[in-house]
């Protein structure tokens, strides 16, 4: 079991409200999807602001890796639905893909928002609020791991206890990697489809060996499933709350944090 570490009992005592006798949390810590998704081009600073001003705790983003090897926030494996362009993110250079408009798709308003650097993003978020790292399609870009790594130590985010960096993903592999280069930094595996069991025993144990949290869809998501998730001693973010009426049964499960396209929904 990875947990409590010292970075997450800081986080716990500072944004969750918990019951003093068992550590349940009460209230779940606030993650914007994207930023705020539903309000903003996703993944774009106006986004990551927004969602500052609705006092999240951390800004969830996605990172993808262009042609010449730099590490850009973005949803998708192509430019298509949330830029200008058209193509394969990892067949645009970096300057290629920051020429394109990525907020007119959403709004007229946003036509000034472009793609950002994970650089960017770093320089302007890191240390002010948490970040939940998302390594997208790592098959595609054969050493993002240790990219994302480096961006992240040069920067000295790794060991924040105000504002702690996590990394998470659908690729177990990729989890494995990144925790062999930075095995400080709390990671989660994101959670889509599962059988109709639930997710077994025997794949919760193999996840410990490397993750801290398991951030199964809201699909998903039963008193049984988290249940299980804490009882394997995990943390759960669950992803990704768009109604309000999902926070209330999500906090009656006492999960650790929403993952949510509307920040202020709570
Ligand atoms: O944070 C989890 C969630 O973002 C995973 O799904 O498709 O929105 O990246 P997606
Ligand atoms: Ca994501």
């Amino acid at each position: 079991m990875k947990f409590p570490t010292s970075i997450w009992s800081s986080l716990i005592r500072k944004k969750i409200k918990s019951d003093p006798n068992t550590s349940v949390p009460l209230f779940p810590i606030k993650i914007g999807h994207r930023g705020a998704a539903g309000y903003c081009p996703e993944n774009t600073f106006a986004s990551f602001h927004r969602a500052l001003l609705m006092g999240v705790d951390f800004l969830e983003m996605d990172v993808q890796m262009t042609k010449d090897d730099e590490l850009v926030v973005i949803h998708d494996s192509t430019v298509n639905r949330t830029t200008n362009g058209k193509g394969k993110v990892k067949d645009f250079t970096l300057i290629e893909i920051q020429a394109l408009d990525a907020g007119r798709w959403f709004d007229p308003r946003f036509s000034n928002e472009r793609v950002p650097s994970l650089g960017e993003f770093l320089d302007e978020f890191g240390g002010k609020v948490g970040i939940l790292l998302e390594i997208k399609n790592p098959s595609l870009y054969p050493g993002i791991e240790k990219k994302i790594a480096h961006e992240l130590l040069n920067r000295g985010l790794v060991s924040s206890e105000e504002h702690p960096v996590i990394v998470q993903s659908f690729d177990q592999n990729s989890l494995k990697k990144f925790h062999q280069l930075v095995p400080s930094i709390q990671l989660g595996v994101l959670l889509k489809k599962f059988t109709r069991k639930g997710i077994s025993d025997q794949e919760l144990v193999s996840f410990s060996s490397y993750a801290s949290f398991v951030n199964p869809k809201i699909t998903m998501v039963n008193r049984r499933l988290i249940e299980k998730i804490h009882q394997h001693g995990f943390k759960t973010f669950i992803w990704t709350v768009k109604k309000r009426n999902e926070v209330d049964f999500l906090r009656y499960y006492h999960v650790e944090g929403l993952i949510c396209d509307f920040p202020d929904f709570f």
